[in-house]
């Protein structure tokens, strides 16, 4: 008689929950251990994760399956990612999945949708206050219309990847509501002051998020007569991470995005989570804490999803949140490589790459377990000149001026810029701004007015490109960049968005130019086959894997950038030049052999050089191969 081993759904929920047993109630007892007795944790947590199991999907489950076989999916050379506004991409949600043959057609396969849940009415920060974290936003659709296009998208290779507010709530949130109205057990969601003095104290060392329009951090509620945490907007409510209730209901809100089908959550703001007094409240230990917690709970009851942290912190800060020390390979599986994005920019208005390869070197190491970067050049928000008076020091420049060069280069105030942005939340007492446009606009395509200058501008956005394609980690494509749209003024007329000048660089998708790109010469034209072709370049090359070490070499040559990505069969070395001129330098400064001739992926050809030295055009990038 033969026996037949059978696995089934439970079986498997057990062994999930004994694989990740110890990695998750590790960080828990850590963190409430004191509030809640052990036992009644992990009974709660594992009745929760059990109830969301039992509600998940047939197809989710067998997705877990194939995920927990080949956990570094992700990490695939074919993943790249796009980003959009729901209504400003396709209408509704019923729009986006019509949309799907496009996105296809670039080679997208991860799909984020911009906040789409129920958002306040009015201003809500772009749709980071939630009211409803179980409903849709209703002009866009509703969960089931959401569950069909990620269905959708799901069958035609793309991982759809939603937002999740941790840190806040509207505060029309039910919970924030039941909390004005006295009841004693969501008033501890939240963190509330008696008096100010509390406030006051947390005040001297805390940073402002939107210093012009919501000064301060605190905000006076006159129904409860307290003072409530307000990071953000005075409408957005922190939430009080000490409380495991807090940690249960937000898990809770994680699975059922999980089970409708998102199978990437970007946690937003997660640097704020825990609040210490003295500090300036942002990257304490405990957010680390919550974030293990949060991964292995989901890889117990959807193990088919990963987590992306949207921490926009200086380069010290950010390498935890991939996992170090006790929390590696435990935590996000990817995080916003925002230094990559402020280098980037840096070095296309200096000419001058050293600053960039020194900070990059310096601060980050080369490979993670378990997670890699989300590259990008543009997103929703400003960008804020993250670099540091200690990096700045070090390639000779202050970092107060250089930081002041960057904001007046992109507000296009500096002589011979060719970026046309604008500043946002100008700090009057450092003289530190932070900066809006969209990539086209700062990049140079709106002040274009003759052919040459065009081409420039459309070279730079596709060094931006090759970029975050080549560098290492999943490259996201922010809505429109690949078509060059420029900056949006219309959200001035709308007295809910005037107010935040970020709504510049989130323009409406452009239809009539994105149809015609794939066979148009015009710039959007060429950006989009340009773009198209470094994801699908990428795509058939496996050295460019997300797990594969992204080496930044130091080729002491200042005008390019350059990394090596040592894979397993072959290597690629990138080189970017990051100027309007010819740059040419020695194949041996690149780990070259004087007389190799490596292809460049990105063209098909070998470069063209002279003698021993390769030679870019201006803002070249090129792709050496290897095989040796
Ligand atoms: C994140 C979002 C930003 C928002 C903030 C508060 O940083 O990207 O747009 O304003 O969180 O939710």
């Amino acid at each position: 008689m033969t026996r037949t081993a059978t696995v089934d759904d439970d079986a498997l929920f057990d062994l999930r929950w004994q694989r990740a047993a110890a990695d998750l109630m590790a960080p828990l007892l850590r963190l409430y251990g004191k509030r809640m007795s052990p036992d009644a944790l992990r009974d709660r947590l594992r009745a929760l994760l059990a109830r969301k199991w039992a509600e998940r999907p047939r197809d989710l489950r067998a997705l877990d399956l194939a995920r927990d076989l080949s956990p570094e999916w992700f990490q695939d050379q074919s993943m790249a990612g796009y980003v959009f506004y729901v209504d400003r991409f396709a209408g509704s949600m019923a729009g986006v999945a019509e949309r799907i043959p496009y996105l296809c057609d670039l080679g997208i396969r991860y799909a984020h949708f911009m906040p789409c849940l129920m958002p306040r009415p009015g201003d809500s920060d772009g749709g980071y206050a939630v009211m409803d974290y179980g409903r849709i936003d209703p002009r866009l659709g509703t969960m089931d219309d959401f569950r069909a296009v990620a269905a959708a998208m799901r069958a035609a290779g793309i991982s759809p990847c939603i937002d999740m507010v941790l840190n806040h709530t509207a505060m029309e949130h039910d919970w924030a509501v039941r909390a004005r109205a006295g009841d004693p057990h969501y008033q501890g969601f939240y963190h509330l002051f008696d008096d100010h003095d509390t406030p006051l104290a947390y005040e001297r060392t805390l940073l402002e998020v939107f210093p012009d329009q919501a000064p301060g951090n605190f905000t006076w509620n006159k129904e409860m007569e307290r003072w409530v945490w307000t990071t953000f907007n005075t409408f957005q409510w922190d939430l009080n991470w000490e409380n495991p209730e807090v940690f249960l209901a937000i898990l809770g809100i994680v699975l059922d995005l999980a089970n409708s089908g998102a199978e990437v959550l970007r946690l937003d703001a997660v640097a704020f989570m825990w609040k210490r007094m003295g500090t300036v409240c942002q990257n304490e230990p405990e957010v680390h804490d919550i974030l293990q917690a949060i991964n292995q709970a989901a890889s117990v009851a959807a193990p088919a999803t990963i987590f992306k942290a949207e921490a926009i912190v200086g380069p010290q800060e950010l390498v935890p949140y991939l996992g170090a020390g006790r929390h590696t390979g435990k935590v996000c599986n990817l995080a916003y490589h925002n230094s990559l994005m402020v280098q980037f920019w840096s070095a296309l208005a200096s000419g001058e790459t050293g600053l960039m390869t020194d900070t990059l070197r310096r601060h980050f190491p080369d490979r993670f377990v378990g997670a890699e970067w989300a590259t990008y050049i543009r997103c929703h928000d400003d960008i804020g000149w993250a670099i540091t008076e200690e990096d700045a020091e070090a390639r000779g420049v202050t970092g107060p001026g250089h930081r002041k060069f960057l904001s007046d280069f992109y507000a296009g105030r500096f002589p011979g810029s060719f970026a046309r942005g604008a500043d946002f939340q100008v700090n009057e007492a450092t003289g530190d701004a932070r900066t809006n446009g969209t990539l086209a606009s700062l990049a140079g395509l709106e002040a274009a007015t003759t052919e040459a200058d065009i081409d420039l501008a459309v070279a730079r956005i596709l060094l931006g490109h090759a970029l975050i394609a080549g560098f290492g980690g999943l490259p996201l494509i922010y809505m429109g960049d690949e078509i060059g749209l420029t900056n949006e003024t219309a959200y001035l007329e709308d007295p809910d968005l005037a107010g935040d000048g970020r709504w510049m660089q989130r323009p409406a998708m452009d239809w009539t130019r994105a149809d015609a790109a794939p066979g148009s010469n015009a710039p959007s034209g060429r950006i989009y086959r340009g773009t198209r072709e470094i994801l699908a370049v990428r795509a058939i090359t496996p050295a460019l894997r997300g797990d594969v070490p992204a080496c930044i070499l130091d080729t002491g040559h200042d005008k390019l950038f350059c990394v090596l990505r040592p894979g397993r069969e072959e290597s690629v070395t990138g080189l970017y030049n990051f100027t309007a001129e010819s740059q040419q330098i020695e194949a041996h400064r690149i780990g070259r052999d004087a007389q190799d001739a490596p292809l460049d992926l990105l063209t098909g050809q070998p470069p063209a050089r002279e003698d021993d030295r390769l030679i870019l055009p201006p803002y070249a990038a090129l792709w050496l191969h290897s095989n040796d």
